[in-house]
């Protein structure tokens, strides 16, 4: 059997395959010999299950993911669901930057803040913190047609670091490690974030005020770090 190998790295693959007949991606996590066995085994079990747990979560709050379809802790491995069309919104970011005018990319861009913006706060009014969103954790998957990807469905992946907690600081580090992963991917557009952000605040639940200002203190906290070096 060939496998079709989506991604290879040093933390593990993904590649498509089947499972009861139907065509999922199959996530697999290395055993890493550098590790303690024990731990390394209690590491990776913990991720699959903060991946699954979380993905439940979301799809009871009406938030899409992809739907876990097996997960074997022995093999190291989830089965979910495939998005055969979608791109990440990092390479979506991308491509409009390219391809549209000036005016166009930024209206496009809002837009898209916007969304993901609302998803996120969707996901912290349900208390669920993803604990690593990047624009390489959310997929852009087009509506009908395979390519038009202005028409798309926004959907979160990659949960294997999230966790249920109900304050304000872990959602305000969540907001920051997104700040972070944004202005160093995509440098050249500064105003992501705070779209995001303005999205955020409407769904959030009703202590915006305060996640809000958490995320400003961790920042702060993060900006010293950096000064003193
Ligand atoms: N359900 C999915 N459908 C389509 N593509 C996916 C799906 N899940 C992941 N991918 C692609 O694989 C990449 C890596 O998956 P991810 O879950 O983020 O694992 P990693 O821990 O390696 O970052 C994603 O950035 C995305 O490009
Ligand atoms: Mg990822």
């Amino acid at each position: 059997m060939s496998l079709e190998v989506l991604k290879q790295g040093a933390e593990g693959r993904l590649y498509i395959d089947e499972f009861k007949g139907e065509k999922c991606l199959v996530k697999e996590r290395f055993v890493k010999r550098y590790r303690h066995v024990a731990l390394d085994s209690q590491i990776t079990r913990q991720r699959i299950k903060a991946e699954t747990k979380a993905v439940t979560r979301c799809r009871n709050a009406g938030i899409l993911a992809p739907r876990i379809l097996h997960t074997d802790l022995n093999e190291r491995k989830i089965y979910m669901e495939y998005f055969k069309h979608a791109i990440t919104a990092k390479e979506y970011i991308q491509r409009v930057v390219v391809e549209q005018l000036p005016e166009t990319t930024e209206q496009l861009l809002k837009k898209l803040c916007a969304e993901i913006g609302a998803i996120i706060g969707q996901l912290h009014a349900n208390n669920i913190i993803h604990g690593d969103l990047t624009t390489s954790n959310i997929l852009i998957n087009p509506k009908e047609e395979q390519h038009d990807f202005n028409k798309h469905e926004v959907v979160f992946i990659d949960f294997g670091l999230s966790h249920y907690n109900q304050g304000a600081e872990d959602k305000g580090v969540d907001l920051y490690v997104l700040e972070r992963a944004l202005l160093s991917t995509h440098s050249e557009q500064p105003y992501l974030f705070e779209h995001i952000l303005e999205a955020y605040r409407k769904k959030c639940g009703d202590d915006e005020n305060i996640v809000v200002a958490k995320f400003e203190e961790v920042r702060a906290r993060g900006r010293k770090r950096t000064m003193i070096g």
